[in-house]
């Protein structure tokens, strides 16, 4: 049987999570692919760090040890933050190399713009995993949404805040305390200053918007609050009105522009969103034709997002069998320009 190589670049919690998932589900993979999975190359900083990785047969903190390696043909981009992945993803698409990234900071910012250098270079870019960690949201929006007029994306769509938000309303923790013990069970960024400031749920709202209805956002046409300014207070004077405190994204076609906004809402307590708890996210999608659906699953962690960068890398085994490289993800066109927020009253 074949064997496809992959590289990776960054070896963190959710790399950690693919070469777990690699190894211990080699025969389901060989089954549903027809071929065997081997990392090949791993680009680190710190290789002294990572001995234990026994998938692995090489790591080195030479990006270029991928890059020209004629042998892999899908690289995994796990290092996050905008500067230098996006130049890395840039040279290996130019080079014809496919890549599967969970980075949504960088998508959510030049999402359009690779995807379109991946179609000039005859590749795939994808990136299930940048939203909603574990649910495969993307996909679904574009598949099992393909005939339908989506009128509405909203959910919880960040695992730290409403890990945190849990602890505090359910657990009477202070805010530092359940921002700490998110870190240390790896739900936050390296830097949870984008969790806890709502910017990591507006990227990943600008994804959504992009698939929901084919908007370019940027993170500036819209208005985000986050969770850092809130209290023990606010949220059980939350509670004893009835209502959950939850960091809620929205993004829905007003007036024939897409308004978008995130901002910790007061959720009435028999509410689906009003349920879920912990690192849990949902993703509400309301089509024209089928009405309210629902989400549900973990959306930061390991293994979770593992899994998602796991579907994109099966995917893209298939379409290199297929010889159907270059088509993915890539082909909305615009329709919408950003609503001005302060034009729009949110009905
Ligand atoms: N820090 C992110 C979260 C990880 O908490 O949702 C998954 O994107």
């Amino acid at each position: 049987m074949e064997t496809v190589k992959l590289g990776m670049l960054g070896l963190g919690t959710v790399g950690s999570g693919v070469l777990e998932m690699i190894e211990n589900n080699e025969n389901k993979i060989r089954n549903i692919i027809g071929r065997e999975l081997s990392v090949k190359t791993v680009v680190v900083r710190h290789p002294e760090k990572h001995q234990n990785a026994a998938t692995i047969t090489k790591l080195t903190t030479e990006f270029e040890e991928v890059l020209n390696d004629e042998e892999i043909q899908i690289v995994v981009e796990l290092i996050g933050g905008i500067h230098p992945a996006k130049e890395y993803i840039e040279q290996l698409l130019r080079a014809h190399k496919n890549v599967v990234t969970a980075n949504k900071d960088l998508i959510a910012s030049y999402g359009p713009e690779l995807a379109a250098l991946a179609y000039e270079n005859h590749c795939d870019l994808m990136y299930e995993a940048s939203v909603a960690g574990g649910i495969p949201i993307l996909r679904t929006i574009v598949n099992s949404f393909a005939a339908d007029n989506i009128l509405e994306v909203k959910g919880i769509v960040n695992g730290t805040t409403n890990y945190i938000l849990t602890q505090m309303n359910q657990k009477h923790w202070a805010y530092e305390e359940a921002l700490k013990k998110a870190q240390e069970l790896g739900f936050a960024e390296a830097d949870p200053t984008n969790d806890v400031t709502g910017k990591d749920a507006a990227y990943k709202m600008i994804i959504l918007s992009y698939f929901a209805f084919g908007a370019q956002l940027k993170i500036d046409d819209f208005k985000t609050e986050g969770i850092d300014t809130l209290n023990a207070y606010d949220v059980s004077q939350a509670e004893s009105l009835g209502y959950v405190i939850k960091l809620v994204g929205s993004a829905k076609v007003i007036n024939g522009g897409v308004f978008v906004d995130v901002a910790p809402t007061l959720v009435p307590e028999d509410h689906p969103l009003a349920t879920i708890n912990n690192e849990f996210n949902a993703v509400m999608v309301t089509g024209k034709a089928v009405g309210d659906t629902l989400f549900y699953g973990p959306g930061a962690g390991g293994l979770p997002t593992a899994n998602s960068v796991l579907s994109d890398i099966t995917s893209e085994v298939k379409n290199l069998i297929m010889g159907t490289s270059g088509h993915a993800f890539n082909t909305y066109q615009s329709e919408y320009v950003p609503a001005d927020p302060d034009n729009v009253r949110y009905p």
